[in-house]
């Protein structure tokens, strides 16, 4: 065995196996909990990869959606920093295999989403990019002599000596367990909206990550800032929801009323392609009036309906044929723009605790993440992430104490936290359900003591903290509170106080 301690990851999405490749020749533990990378929410992504490679788009147009998207709150340092490593970041994967869509001259095909200025997404299989990256990166880790795999493992516990990692202790679904020694553990674990009743998030992404860093006093930040998808597959049934891609608005496709209006009017506004945070709220205030939204791509020929085999075979599934009659859409949980407070190399306040991806918040997102910059951010920062780490950042010590995020939720506490979750941090929140939902987990012990109440408490703490509207976080409860991004958000998407 090598002498070089061995870095752990937790997690085979996209950040953590990017983290793990470019940490060569560094011995690499990849931990993941079901069989990778099938599950995690970077297999499952239908939109793209935002890359300024288009004829007259550059990084810094990039940049300027990537900041009106998250309302001015990011980090404009690692903006920069993101769209300028994007085309690069293209060409790599094309030349680890990624079969990105081309048109017949061989020049990428761009496509366009919600808040961006122009076609600046590209796509491999159409909707499928999310798989087509992930399984190529996932091969290329299967065949990296440096890197172990781990499936069928959950992270249970950090051990920690003199305030840094020491150790992790690992479990499986037989309940064995195992312990490695190292100094440096990344958690690549994704997101959170397993915690919410309606999402697009895979079961997995429940915060699991979140937890322990908490746990094992992490700062954490920005943790109110929660994207709420605007097209949802509006079935039936509280839980996971089907995405419905937003690169169908960019490929023409209109939201509408149960007559048929426009729910985004356009002109000179952005209609359907605003935001993601705009576009959610005005959907979301339609249905408290009782209304109910379809997302009407009827307009779109048979030449575009090629690059959208996921959503015609999930509208398949549940009935509908997207051709000839309006899907029904709702907003679902989508992404967590707040997580584990990192510096620009991933490292958290606690030595030797490095995140990277959804669980990981570097501000580049704000207070709403721009479209297909999450795929993006986990191939960027994982791969400088990995290339730091290629040296260890201290020597292995044995552990003094375990540090664990509590018991899981049973049942019936993950309902009642999940309904919480959804009524109080969703597109539009105001104070008085924000407290109510703290004092109800409070007050119960099922909840307070479950490592999911404990990270909801800190998400409802921040969100009532933050008095006035932002992004994402939306508070209509303070008078003149208005959230408009000038030329964005307007009266005519129902946002001013
Ligand atoms: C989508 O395809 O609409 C989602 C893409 C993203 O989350 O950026």
């Amino acid at each position: 065995m090598s002498a070089v301690p061995p870095l752990v990851v937790v997690g085979a999405g996209v950040a953590g196996l990017c983290t793990a490749l470019a940490a060569a020749p560094r011995p690499v533990w990849l931990v993941c909990r079901s069989a990778c990378p099938v599950g995690t929410a970077s297999a499952m992504a239908q939109g793209g990869l935002a890359a300024a490679v288009g004829e007259g788009d550059d990084p810094t147009q990039h940049a300027a959606d990537t900041l009106a998207a998250g309302a001015w709150h990011n980090d404009v340092a690692a903006v920069h920093a993101l769209v300028a490593a994007a085309p690069g970041v293209v060409q790599w994967l094309a030349g680890l295999g990624v079969p990105f869509d081309r048109d017949g001259e061989g020049r990428l095909q761009l496509g366009r989403e919600g808040g961006h200025g122009r076609a600046r997404i590209v796509h491999a299989g159409g909707d499928a990019t999310g798989r087509a990256i992930t399984t190529t990166l996932a091969q290329a880790a299967a065949a990296a002599p440096h890197v172990g795999w781990l499936p069928g493992w959950r992270l249970e516990a950090i051990g920690l000596a003199r305030g840094r990692v020491a150790g992790v202790r690992l479990r499986d679904a037989q309940e064995r367990s195992r312990e490695i020694a190292t100094p440096d553990l990344v958690l690549a674990t994704g997101g959170i909206g397993a915690l919410f009743a309606a999402t697009t998030n895979p079961p997995g992404a429940d915060g699991s990550g979140l937890s322990l860093a908490l746990a094992a006093g992490a700062d954490l930040r920005d943790l109110e800032f929660i994207q709420w998808h605007p097209t949802a597959l509006d079935v039936p049934g509280a839980g996971k929801l089907p995405l419905v891609t937003e690169a169908l608005r960019g490929a023409g496709a209109r939201l509408v009323d149960g007559n048929g209006d426009l729910l985004m009017p356009g002109g000179h506004l952005p209609g359907d392609l605003a935001p993601r945070d705009v576009v959610a709220r005005r959907i979301c205030r339609h249905q408290q009036e009782g209304g109910r939204a379809w997302l009407d791509a009827r307009g779109l020929d048979a030449e575009a309906w090629r690059q959208f085999p996921t959503v015609l075979a999930l509208c398949a599934r549940h009935g509908f044929d997207p051709r000839s009659e309006p899907i029904p859409v709702t907003p679902a949980m989508h992404f967590h723009m707040g997580g584990i407070a990192v510096d620009p190399d991933g490292a958290s306040t606690v030595p030797g605790l490095h995140a990277v991806g959804e669980v990981a918040c570097t501000g580049v997102h704000g207070a709403n993440r721009l479209a297909s910059n999450s795929l993006l951010e986990g191939v960027v920062c994982g791969r400088r992430l990995g290339e730091r780490l290629r040296q260890a950042t201290a020597g292995t010590a044995p552990a003094e104490h375990w540090v664990d995020a509590g018991p899981g939720a049973d049942a019936a506490a993950r309902a009642a936290i999940a309904r919480l979750a959804g009524r109080a941090l969703g597109p539009v929140r105001d104070g008085a359900t924000l407290a109510h939902a703290l004092q109800a987990i409070d007050s119960d012990r099922a909840l307070s003591a479950a490592r999911q109440g404990r990270l909801l408490l800190a998400m409802l703490a921040a969100a009532l903290a933050r008095r006035g509207s932002l992004g994402a976080h939306h508070r209509v409860d303070k008078g003149k509170n208005r959230n408009i991004r000038h030329g964005i958000d307007t009266p005519a998407y129902g946002e001013t106080a």
